[in-house]
């Protein structure tokens, strides 16, 4: 049955335009008293209701006027989902992929930003944020740590959910109850249980507890934060985990036989936790240090200069950045430290000693492929992804795209037997340069009788620092037809 829409005022956004669609629904079927209403064009209703409502939207609020019988009850939506509605103008449940969350006090989600859950872009083939997971992964996979048969020590976890409860975001990485960084105003929550992580350290207690003593999450991290070039509220990080058997720090060390990772009554210091050895931790120490400048070192080169900062973290100790210098200037890249043995302990792994680090992967790829602005990452514009698309992109520098207009060009040709796209790529590039943003197949035909192949190409020319002309264009373009046979063995149209 159809619900005709009685009037709808200026600030009636389509958001609550639509909640009023459903709300019509919910109180058709609720026989909820009618003291709240909605209005919305045309509402179709299950057909097994045989109601009719009138409703009125005014100042983004529903009002609702009358409610008939209802015979069907085949839906169900509860009462207060409903006056939640009416409250507050938002439906009473969040979907993010595919599920329904309850809204509460505690919500900040957004549509905005819930459209990025599930992009990943961690795992988008050649985006940057994955070529700089891929970079870091192959150090730690192939140069960094093979163990004695010659496997990897370490795995990767790129797929985790970015969903998490708020007790895996900041009760098991031991946040306490009033820190700052578990603020509404900087945190994405869904509701007061359940939120978009912040870190992925997140995960580290429930990797730990799974057995795992040797481990990399990477994923997108949401914080609530200002847009700018170098600020977005989703990021991605890499987290790293490696927890020691005595035996395996140990085994190095001339004469170790005797050392111990725990002792019994000393206190923390600056140096270390209560319970650790300072001879444990140096070592720890060390081997966390010398991997993540050698990583660094991977990604940058050997010339690039870095230096520690103490800092803290509640769920290490002691704790540092690394900060490497860049065009002149000191930008932290990652936190890292010893893990506190009250998360071990409390993942079943207390007999270990071990450390962690969280790298910023957005920064790395920004400074590494030279991209000016963090939100060129979420740029679904071919000039921006193409750039990467390349066989060997690890010399790849951003070049930003110009904003003077394209001008296209298409050519067509039969193709002999041999004939490969490629090979037209790179001819058209010797030809015409960096004036040549794209090339693209735009018509692949086959000719029904005489069987030949034809393909139709359109090549976007644009310049970086000019307008082009269509005269200066069509004179490369005249050279491509003329010498394009000769070349490619085709035959222009
Ligand atoms: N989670 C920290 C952050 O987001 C980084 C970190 C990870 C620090 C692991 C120490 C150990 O800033």
């Amino acid at each position: 049955m159809v619900v005709e829409l009685l009037s709808v005022d200026d600030h009636t956004s389509s958001d609550v335009k639509m909640a009023a669609t459903r709300l019509v629904a919910e109180v058709l079927i609720n026989r909820v008293p009618s003291s709240a209403c909605t209005l919305f064009p045309k509402i179709l209703l299950p057909s097994s209701c045989s109601a009719y409502h009138h409703i009125h939207l005014k100042h983004n609020r529903c009002v609702l006027h009358q409610t008939y019988q209802v015979q069907s009850r085949s839906v169900h939506f509860s009462v207060p989902s409903l006056q939640n509605k009416l409250e507050t103008g938002h439906d009473a449940e969040i979907e993010i992929l595919g599920k329904q969350y309850p809204r509460d006090d505690f919500t900040t989600v957004t549509p905005k930003i819930l459209s990025r859950v599930g992009v990943s872009l961690q795992n988008q083939n050649h985006h940057p944020i994955c070529l700089i997971k891929e970079r870091i992964r192959d150090f730690f996979f192939i140069l960094a740590f093979l163990n004695r048969r010659g496997n990897p020590l370490f795995s990767i976890y790129d797929h985790l959910s970015p969903i998490v409860t708020t007790a895996q975001n900041f009760d098991s990485v031991l946040v306490p109850q009033d820190h700052i960084t578990r603020k509404k105003g900087d945190n994405y929550y869904i509701n007061r249980d359940m939120m978009l992580r912040a870190h992925t350290s997140a995960h580290q207690h429930d990797l730990v507890q799974c057995g795992l003593d040797c481990f990399l999450v990477a994923g997108d991290v949401y914080r609530r934060d200002e847009i700018d070039s170098s600020h977005y509220p989703v990021f991605h990080q890499m987290e790293g985990v490696r927890l020691y058997t005595k035996h395996e720090l140990f085994e190095k060390c001339k004469g170790g036989s005797h050392l111990e990772l725990f002792e019994a009554n000393s206190a923390r210091t600056d140096l270390k936790q209560e319970t650790h050895t300072l001879e444990a931790v140096k070592l720890v120490e060390h081997d966390l240090k010398d991997t993540l400048i050698r990583c660094t070192q991977h990604l940058f080169g050997k010339d690039i200069e870095t230096q520690w900062v103490e800092t803290t973290f509640p769920f290490t100790h002691p704790s540092w950045e690394l900060e490497i210098k860049f065009h002149g200037e000191w930008l932290e890249t990652l936190g890292c430290g010893i893990m506190e043995q009250q998360l071990l302990q409390s993942a079943g792994a207390g007999d270990k000693i071990g450390y962690a680090f969280g790298l910023g992967l957005d920064r790395l790829a920004m400074l590494l492929f030279d991209i000016p602005d963090i939100r060129l990452f979420w740029s679904t514009d071919e000039r921006f992804i193409s750039q990467f698309q390349v066989k060997d992109p690890t010399s790849v520098k951003f070049k930003p795209f110009s904003s003077y207009p394209p001008v296209y060009q298409d050519i067509a040709f039969w193709l002999p037997t041999d004939y490969e796209s490629n090979n037209f790529y790179d001819f058209v590039r010797t030809m015409a340069g960096d004036l040549v943003e794209n090339v693209q197949l735009i018509d692949d035909f086959t000719h029904p009788k005489t069987n030949r192949k034809s393909h139709c190409y359109r090549i976007t020319y644009r310049s970086m620092d000019k307008v082009l002309t269509l005269e200066e264009i069509n004179q490369i373009q005249d050279r491509i037809r003329e010498q394009v046979e000769g070349e490619l063995s085709v035959q222009v149209r």
